[in-house]
This record gives C-alpha cells, structure tokens and sequence, in this order.
C-alpha cells in the first residue's frame, strides 16, 4: 500500500451495492480544492466533519473549526485508551448522577467504540498518538467557558500589514468597525452607514501611520477631526458635529462597560500564531459562537474570516494542503446575491483563492437552498447526505452537476439515491478522480466523543482536562499517525484508495 498521505473517511460502496469496504482514503492533497457536506440534521454532517478534522490532524495539518452550534468542542474529548474509567465522566446513564450506572454505561460504550473504531483500522495506540500529537484549543468571543479573543485586534493592535497587503488591512479593519457599531446598537453595514466610513477613515489614518487605533484615540478624533474632508464633503456636512459627539459619547459607554471588556481581553487575532505547532503538537483551534446572537455571530466571524483571508494571502504558494478552514452549519453565512453578511466576502474570497496557497476549506449546512452556488462552484469534494425535501435534493444535484463531468451519471439515478440515504450515509464525489464516480461513504467512527453541545461548565471541564494532557512535553522527533497502520487480511478488509489508479475492482 502506498504511503501518500491521505484521509481515512469511513467504509464504502458503490451506488449499486455490488462492491465496497471498510476505508476510504482520499488523497490529503484533494482537501486544497476544498469540499462541501450537505444534509438535514441528524444526517451525521458534524460526525463527518470531525472525522475530517481529525484525519487533518493526524496528518500534521493544523486545523481551524468554526462552530455555529456548540458541538465541535466535543473535540476535546479525544481519549487517549479504552478505559472506561476515563469516559465515565462523560456519559450520564439516567440523568441523576450515579458512579456505578455511569461505569457500567461507560464500559458499554467503551466497548462500542472500540468496536467501531477498530473497524476503521485505529486502535489503542492509535488514540494514544492522537492524544500525544494534537493540541485542541477552544476559544469563545465575548464570553469565558473558552478561551477569550481580542476580536478588536485588527484595529487596537497594528499589524505589519498595514506596510504589505493594505488591501487586506483595509477588509479586517472596516470588519472590526462594523463589530463595534454593532456593539453600540448602531448600523454597522459598511455600504450604508456614514459611522462606519468616519470611522474607518480616523483609524486607517493613525494605523498606516504606524499607530495604534485604539478605541479611546478614535474618540479624540472625532471630536476634534484630523483631517478637513471626508470624499468630496467637509468633515462636518459628512457627520455633523452633534452625530460626532453622540458617536463618541457612545464609544466611552462601551469602554466602561464590563461585556465590553470580554470583547478586548485575550488572544490577539493571529491566524499564523494558531496554527504554528507547539511543542511538536499539531493546533487545532476550534472558534465557538453558539452562546452569541445571529448578528453578533456573523459581525464576529466576518472579523475572524477576515483575518484568515489575509492570513492565506501572505502565504507562499504550496500544492500541499497547508491548514484547514472548516466551517460546520455555514446556513446564512454564505447566501445567495442579494444578501450579503460580512461573512460571505471573505468565505468566497478564500474558496476562490486559498487553493493556491494550499489551504482548504470544509463547509458543511443542513440547508442546501442557502448556498451561494458560485462560491461552492470551487469545492471539488461533495458530500451529499440524507435531505428532506425534493427541492432541496434538486438544488444540491444541480450544484454537484456544475461541478462533475458529464455523462458519468444520471442525475435520475442520483436522485433516487440521495432519497433513499439512510442517516450517517453519504453519497461522495471528487472531483480529482473522474474514473471514480460518486459512491456511498460512510464516515469512520470518530476519535472524539460525540456528546452534542456542551454547556459552558462542560467545556471548562474538558479544557482543564485537555490541558492537563497535554502539559506533558513531548520529544520534538515524535511521529504522527501514518494514515493507515492496521493490516488486516484482504477478505475482510478492503481499501479503496483514491487517484492513486490501483483498479480498485474488488466485490
Ligand atoms: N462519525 C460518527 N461517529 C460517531 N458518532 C456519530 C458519527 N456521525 C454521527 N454520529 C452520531 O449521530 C448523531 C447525529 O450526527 P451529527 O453529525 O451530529 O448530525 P448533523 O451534524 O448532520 O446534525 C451525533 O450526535 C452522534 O451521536
Ligand atoms: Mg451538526
């Protein structure tokens, strides 16, 4: 078997149920063109897109997770054995807090997942390496169950930026202005609101400058302007003086007030920082905003989308997958035209861009009809699952159709097939293997404990753990998990492997 790194995704079939088996390795350089995963909830998009993350890892690709629902912390649960002793604490067999139920259960499941997972090909030792070579972070903006992010850092901190990509400067900059209008209760839209561009203007002025455009300098410059015009209009037929001063008045509310304080505290934006290996461990930083509001979520991943785009833009060019952007429940946050959330510039921007720099991006949504069908024109994997309605299996067929080659199949056949899908099926397209059309996958077990979202003492809890696994330095040689370890005879094991043309024609 070939040692080209790969992800190990889950067992197979063909659509006619005549062949298969247990792995399905796709190549780990397919991911740098990106992939989407589409199916109702409960289909087991988030289990698929934690086998990817995990996978990712384990490939030493450093990994940033965007969690709209609360789920993908589950990540943190990654035990290192079998010992039911340790997944105790994570199971609750009747709701009341009872030792010997929850052991008794814990050994069950214990059993289960060693079961399943061995099914795969990973074992103990494979747990073990995975625990020892992946660090798994969680941070929570403007709230403390993670770790807290200064979601304001494009514009209170300068970055060097600003000297070699303003382009770039500029999009993170007017991002973290609308956040803060948004905090203030005002318009943040960027096209329409004459806050924003005031503002913008006062604080790109001292960041190309070289300063800081702190929230309490911004003050000072609007009520004493630096500058005579904004455009072709005087400061003051711009934004009277009165709005001015309101808009500052405001702005000092919100220094002084303690939420505001959770929003400023904290980890500086700094993609290249995050996904630099720390003691020989490959970063998973998994950003989650299920505790916030819809606006304040997409204010906030605009920012952080941001931030990553222009992260990409300085990258040099790589054919390797370098890093992975995986967004689970992307619902409205990529619309269709005309809607357009400060998180769709930068999601577009990244699918039609990041390949060249070797970063992919994993997007996954239950609602297929949300989807800006230009943008995912980009992904070259498809993961159709289980979808309630005719119009949504339709509109995700015509997507994939703009996408495969053709004549391969029949979009009847098709279909019939996403109808028929039972939870935790997918039907799988790549698009880098034409002689392989689409076929059945059933993503692998995960490594992590898939418990649902946890509450915020849940994953304070996990954290502390986590930490105290990975407080142990590791040797800076230790190896990372080949895709593939286990041999298990040919007649209960099949591989299919692919791009790599082997004549995967086993039935
Ligand atoms: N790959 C998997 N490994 C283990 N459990 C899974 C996997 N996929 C799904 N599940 C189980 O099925 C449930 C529903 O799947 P999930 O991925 O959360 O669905 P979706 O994200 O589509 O709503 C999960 O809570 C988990 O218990
Ligand atoms: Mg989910």
């Amino acid at each position: 078997m070939t040692n080209t790194p790969a992800f190990n995704l889950g067992a197979w079939r063909t659509l006619d149920n005549t062949t298969g088996g247990n792995i399905l390795r796709i190549p780990t350089q397919h991911l740098v063109t990106h992939a989407a995963i589409f199916g109702m909830t409960g289909s087991g998009k988030s289990g698929l897109v934690t086998v990817v993350i995990e996978e990712a890892l384990s490939a030493g690709v450093p990994t940033i997770i965007i969690d709209v629902k609360g789920d993908l912390p589950n990540l943190l649960l990654t035990l290192p054995s079998f010992d039911p002793g340790l997944l105790a604490p994570w199971v609750e067999a009747s709701g009341e807090k009872d030792p010997v139920a929850n052991l008794e259960l814990a050994t069950k499941r214990s059993k289960e997942r060693k079961q399943a997972l061995a099914f795969a090909g990973i074992g103990e030792t494979d747990l073990q390496k995975f625990c020892d070579t992946t660090s798994i972070r969680v941070i929570t903006p403007g709230a403390t169950a993670g770790e807290s992010l200064h979601v304001l850092s494009a514009l209170e901190r300068r970055s060097s930026r600003w000297d070699t990509d303003t382009e770039s400067a500029r999009n993170a900059l007017s991002a973290a202005v609308s956040l803060v209008l948004r905090l203030l209760g005002r318009d943040p839209d960027p096209a329409k609101s004459r806050e924003h561009v005031l503002l913008s203007v006062l604080a790109e002025r001292r960041l190309v400058a070289g300063q800081n455009a702190d929230i309490g300098s911004l003050m000072q410059d609007l009520t004493n302007p630096p500058m005579a015009q904004i455009g072709a209009l005087s400061v003051n037929s711009f934004l009277k003086k009165r709005e001015r001063s309101n808009l500052a008045a405001a702005l000092n509310n919100l220094l002084a007030s303690p939420t505001f304080c959770s929003w400023r505290r904290g980890a500086s934006l700094d993609i290249a920082d995050w996904v630099a290996p720390k003691n020989g461990r490959t970063q998973a930083v998994i950003v989650s905003v299920a505790h916030l509001d819809e606006e304040e979520r997409a204010l906030v991943l605009g920012v952080l989308l941001e931030e990553i785009l222009s992260w990409v833009r300085g990258l040099p060019g790589s054919e390797r997958l370098k890093a992975l952007i995986v967004f689970d429940e992307v619902y409205g946050f990529l619309p269709p035209h005309p809607a357009n959330p400060p998180t769709k510039r930068p999601i577009v921007a990244l699918m039609k861009q990041a390949r060249a720099f070797g970063v992919g991006i994993v997007v996954a949504t239950q609602n297929p009809m949300d989807l800006d069908y230009r943008a995912l024109s980009n992904a070259g994997i498809w993961c159709i699952g289980r979808l309630q309605t005719d119009a949504d299996r339709a509109r995700v067929l015509d997507g994939l159709a703009g996408v495969s080659q053709k004549g391969e199949e029949s979009e009847a056949d098709l279909a019939r097939n996403v109808q028929r899908l039972a939870p935790r099926w997918f039907i799988i397209k790549d698009a880098h293997e034409a002689s392989v059309g689409p076929i059945l996958l059933q993503p692998r077990q995960t490594i992590s404990l898939m418990r649902g979202p946890m509450t915020r003492n849940e994953i304070l809890r996990a954290r502390q753990w986590r930490v105290s696994l990975e407080g142990v330095e590791l040797p800076a040689n230790s190896v990372l998990r080949p895709a593939v370890v286990v041999e298990i005879p040919e007649s209960i094991r099949k591989t299919k492997v692919f791009g790599f043309g082997d004549g995967d024609s086993e039935g």
